[in-house]
C-alpha cells in the first residue's frame, strides 16, 4: 500500500519525491534535493533548459585542482545536462523561435519527481509558448549505478495544439564554473558517427576529461547535425512534429578521467559506440539499484514523511560512496555542492561510515582505505607540527594534506578575517579515523585489510599520540593542551574529555592491534615497525598514557567536565534566546561565546555516544543521564551544528526521552528535504544523512552489538508501527522486522565462532 506524506514544498510517497510548483527563490536549494549521481559523481537537479542564474554542476570524486585560499577543491565538470527544445514557426521560413524556458510563457503543468529507487529524476510539464503554441514534455535522466561511466537524457515531447517544427538541441558546456572560478582548459573536441566529444584539462592538478554524446530520435524521421562551438559542442535535430503525436528524443553521455585511464576521450568514444538504447540502459540501472536496496533499504511503516525521508537520506549517501575506487571519500557535502569545496572531514568515519559499514561494507573499506592512502599527507601534517607518526587532516582531499583554510575572509569590507584554528587544534580526527578502521575490522572481521591497511593507519596515528600528549608532573597526569574539542564553539581548551579518552581508546586498541599483528601476521609486524619506527619503549610509553590520561569526572555523580574550566564559564539560559533563527555563536560573536557553556554540539554526549559499546568509562546509565541533564540544555541543537540532532535523538531514545527524540530526529532527517537550515544550497549534509541510518537503527532501533551479534531492543517513536532492516555483521546478514510493542528481536543465521571473536577482540 503507497503512503503519502505532504510539506511546503513536497509530496512525499514510499519511493518518491514530487515538487508540484516551480518556486525560483529556490532555486539553488533544490539543485541540491534533486542530485543524482552514481558513486563516480554527482549531477546537481538543474535544468535541461537552463535557468537564469542556476549552478549547474557535476562532481566526480577525485577529480580536484587548486584554488586559492582553499587550496584545492572539487572542480565543477562539464555540464551534460543542456537539453534545449525549440518551438519554430510552421515553416522552415518562419522566422518565430520560441525556446522552452520556465521564465517565459506559461507553465501549465510542472511535476518534478526523483524515484530514489532507480536514481532517476523526471520533470513533466505543459508549457504554453509567449506565441499560444502549447506542448507537453516529459524530461529524464539518471546517472547509471550500472556502469558509473554512462549518463542517460530522455525527453518526450508532445504538441497539444500545433503542428509545426520543433528542434532539440543536446550539448556538452564545456565552461564550467566552480563560483566564477574555471578549472578547465580546453584540449579538443570533435565529432565520430557517434556524436560529439570533448576533452578538458583540469588546469594544475592536470586531471584530463573525456566526455563523448550521441542523440537519437524516434517517432519522426529526422537527422542529426554536429555543431562544434569551441567549448560547446551540440547536437540537433529538427523534426515535423504532429499535434498529439509524442516524439522522443534520447542523449546519452559518457565520461572519463585520466584518474581511470589513460585514455579518457577513446575511453568515452569507445564506450559510446557500443552502448544500447536509453530503455535497455534504464533496465540495467534498475537492476542495479535493486540489488543496492535489497541490503540498504529501510522500511518504516505508520510515519509515511519519515518513510520516504529516512530512504532518500540513505539515497544521498548511496550516490556519494565510490564503489570502484579506493582513493576517494565522501566530502561533508556530498558530491551534491560547492560547500566546504568538496574537502573530507571526520563528518565521514563518524557519520556517515556505519551505514556503509552495516550495509555496504565494500564501499565502507573504500571509504577507509582512502585514509590509507593519504598516510603520506598525515605524516608531513606531524613532522610540520612538530609531532611523530601521521596526523590526519582536519580537512583533507586528494593527498591527506592539510585543507582547512587558515583564514576566513570578513564579509565585508571593512569586517575582520577569522583565523580558523581547526587546521592546527581539532586533533580528535586522529582518534576518529582509528576508531572507524577499529570497528569496520571488528564488524567485518576482514583481517586481510588490517593487516595490509588498517593496522598502519591506527599504529601510524597512535604514535602521533605519543607525541603530543604533555606529561604534567605536578599532577603526575598526561594532558593533551590547546585543543578544539568537537565542540567548536570554544577553540583553545585544555584536557578536553572527548580528545583524552578517543586518544587513551585508541592506544587500546592499538596495543591490541600491535599484539594481534605480532601474533598472526609477524612478517608485517616487523615490516611496520620499522616504516614507523615502532619500539618496545614506544608500546609501554603508549601504557603509561592511557593509565595516567587526565578526565575531569566526578565519580559521585559521573558528571565530566568537557574541558578544564568549562563549568567555570558563564552560564547561559538558551531559552532567554527563544525565537532567534540563528546560532548563538552569529548572535554573541565569537570572541563572547567563547566565554559561555553554550555548546557547538554535543561533545561529551558525543564521547558517551560512541562509547556505548564499550564497557569501560564513561560509558553507563547513570553517567548518560547526569550528562544528559547537564550538557543537553546548553546544546545550540537547531542552529549549532547539523551533525547535533542526530545524536541527540540516539541518547533522548535510550533515555526514553521518545518526544524529545523524535523531534530532535526530525530536525536532522528534514534538514535539506524543507531546507530547515537555510544552507541547503551549499550541498547535501552527508553526516546528517549518516546521523539518520544511526538514529534509526541504534536509536529506534536499539541495536546493540552483543558477541552474538547485533540485537535489537527497540523504542519505535508514535505512530511508527513497523521497522524493518537488514545489518551485515561477520559475513552474515541479520533481518530485523520490528513492530510497535515489541521488545526485543532478533532473527539472525549468525553463528558465533568463538576462537576467531577472540582474535578480534584480543584485550576485552
Ligand atoms: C562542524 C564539524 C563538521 C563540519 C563539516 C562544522 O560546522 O562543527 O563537526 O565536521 O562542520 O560538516
Amino acid at each position: 500500500m503507497q503512503t503519502e506524506g505532504r510539506s511546503r514544498h513536497f509530496i512525499y510517497t514510499d519511493w518518491i519525491l514530487t515538487e508540484t510548483q516551480f518556486d525560483p527563490d529556490q532555486l539553488h536549494s533544490k539543485e541540491t534535493v534533486f542530485t543524482i549521481g552514481n558513486g563516480y559523481l554527482g549531477t546537481k537537479g538543474s535544468f535541461e533548459e537552463g535557468y537564469p542564474h542556476a549552478l549547474p554542476a557535476t562532481f566526480i570524486n577525485g577529480v580536484y585542482d587548486d584554488v586559492p585560499v582553499v587550496y584545492t577543491e572539487l572542480a565543477n565538470c562539464p555540464d551534460w545536462l543542456p537539453l534545449v527544445v525549440i518551438v519554430n514557426g510552421e515553416s522552415p521560413t518562419e522566422t518565430l523561435r520560441e525556446r522552452f524556458r520556465l521564465d517565459q510563457g506559461e507553465i501549465l503543468r510542472y511535476d518534478r519527481q526523483l524515484d530514489l529507487r532507480y536514481g532517476l529524476l523526471s520533470r513533466y510539464l505543459r508549457w504554453r509558448s509567449p506565441s499560444g503554441k502549447t506542448i507537453d514534455i516529459h524530461f529524464e535522466r539518471f546517472a547509471s549505478l550500472a556502469d558509473q561511466h554512462v549518463l542517460a537524457q530522455r525527453c518526450h515531447l508532445t504538441p497539444v495544439d500545433f503542428d509545426g517544427l520543433i528542434e532539440v538541441q543536446g550539448s556538452i558546456n564545456g565552461y564550467p564554473e566552480n563560483q566564477g572560478f574555471n578549472h578547465w582548459e580546453g584540449l579538443d573536441q570533435g565529432k565520430t558517427d557517434q556524436g560529439i566529444w570533448l576533452q578538458r584539462r583540469t588546469r594544475h592538478s592536470r586531471i584530463e576529461l573525456g566526455m563523448g554524446a550521441t542523440m537519437r530520435i524516434s517517432g519522426a524521421e529526422a537527422s542529426l547535425q554536429v555543431s562544434t562551438a569551441p567549448g560547446y559542442p551540440t547536437l540537433s535535430t529538427t523534426y515535423l512534429a504532429k499535434s498529439q503525436q509524442t516524439v522522443t528524443v534520447e542523449k546519452i553521455v559518457t565520461i572519463f578521467t585520466s584518474r581511470e585511464t589513460e585514455t579518457p576521450v577513446s575511453a568515452a568514444i569507445e564506450k559510446l559506440a557500443h552502448l544500447p538504447d536509453y530503455a535497455t540502459l534504464l533496465k540495467a540501472n534498475q537492476q542495479a539499484w535493486d540489488e543496492i536496496w535489497q541490503q540498504s533499504d529501510i522500511l518504516i511503516e505508520g510515519d509515511s514523511t519519515a518513510a520516504f525521508a529516512v530512504r532518500y537520506n540513505l539515497f544521498q549517501l548511496l550516490i556519494a560512496g565510490a564503489r570502484h575506487d579506493d582513493r576517494v571519500s565522501i566530502p561533508a557535502k556530498t558530491l551534491s555542492g560547492f560547500g566546504y569545496r568538496g574537502h573530507i572531514f571526520w563528518d565521514t568515519e563518524i557519520f556517515m561510515l556505519p551505514f556503509f559499514l552495516f550495509t555496504q561494507p565494500a564501499i565502507a573499506r573504500n571509504l577507509l582505505s582512502y585514509r590509507w592512502h593519504t598516510l603520506p599527507g598525515a605524516r608531513r601534517k606531524a613532522t610540520h607540527y612538530g609531532y611523530k607518526g601521521a596526523m590526519f587532516a582536519w580537512e583533507s582531499a586528494d593527498t591527506g594534506d592539510e585543507v582547512t583554510p587558515r583564514w576566513a575572509l570578513g564579509n565585508d569590507f571593512y569586517g575582520e578575517d577569522v583565523r580558523i584554528w581547526c587546521r592546527d587544534r581539532e586533533i580528535h580526527i586522529n582518534a576518529d579515523i582509528p576508531y572507524a578502521a577499529w570497528n569496520y575490522w571488528q564488524t567485518t572481521g576482514d583481517d586481510e585489510w588490517m593487516q595490509q591497511r588498517g593496522a598502519e593507519i591506527i599504529l601510524d596515528a597512535a604514535i602521533f599520540w605519543g607525541s603530543r600528549v604533555e606529561f604534567n608532573s605536578e599532577r603526575q597526569k598526561y594532558e593533551i593542551r590547546g585543543v578544539i574539542g568537537v565542540d567548536e564553539y570554544h577553540e583553545f581548551v585544555h584536557n578536553n574529555a572527548f580528545t583524552n579518552r578517543m586518544a587513551q581508546w585508541h592506544l587500546e586498541k592499538a596495543i591490541a592491534v600491535y599484539d594481534w599483528l605480532a601474533q598472526k601476521f609477524p612478517e608485517r609486524a616487523t615490516e611496520l615497525e620499522q616504516k614507523l619506527k615502532l619500539t618496545p619503549e614506544e608500546r609501554t610509553h603508549w601504557q603509561d598514557i592511557i593509565a595516567k590520561i587526565l578526565f575531569l569526572h566526578d565519580p559521585s555523580t559521573e558528571l565530566i567536565e568537557q574541558f578544564e574550566g568549562f563549568f567555570q564559564l558563564e552560564d547561559i539560559n538558551l531559552a532567554d534566546y527563544e525565537g532567534r533563527d540563528r546560532s548563538m555563536q552569529a548572535i554573541l560573536g565569537i570572541e563572547k561565546t567563547n566565554k559561555y557553556q553554550v555548546i557547538k554540539q554535543p561533545d561529551i554526549l558525543m564521547l558517551l555516544y560512541l562509547m556505548r559499546e564499550s564497557a569501560d568509562f564513561p560509558y553507563n546509565e547513570k553517567a548518560l543521564q547526569t550528562n544528559w541533564n547537564y550538557y543537553a540544555p546548553r546544546t545550540d541543537i537547531t542552529y549549532g551544528s547539523s551533525l547535533g540532532p542526530a545524536v541527540h535523538a540516539i541518547l533522548a531514545s535510550d533515555l526514553s526521552r521518545s518526544a524529545e527524540a523524535y523531534e530532535v530526529f526530525m530536525q536532522a532527517l528534514m534538514v535539506d528535504l524543507e531546507d530547515n537550515r537555510g544552507n541547503t544550497s551549499d550541498g547535501i549534509h552527508g553526516a546528517t544523512a549518516g546521523g539518520v541510518w544511526q538514529a534509526v537503527i541504534f536509536g529506534f532501533g536499539g541495536i546493540q552489538l552483543t558477541e552474538n551479534g547485533p540485537v535489537a531492543n527497540c523504542h519505535l517513536p508514535d505512530g511508527w508501527t513497523r521497522l524493518k532492516f537488514k545489518l551485515h555483521w561477520q559475513g552474515k546478514w541479520h533481518d530485523f522486522d520490528l513492530h510497535k510493542g515489541q521488545v526485543t528481536s532478533l532473527r539472525s543465521e549468525f553463528k558465533i565462532q568463538n576462537s576467531k571473536f577472540k582474535i578480534n577482540y584480543p584485550h576485552k
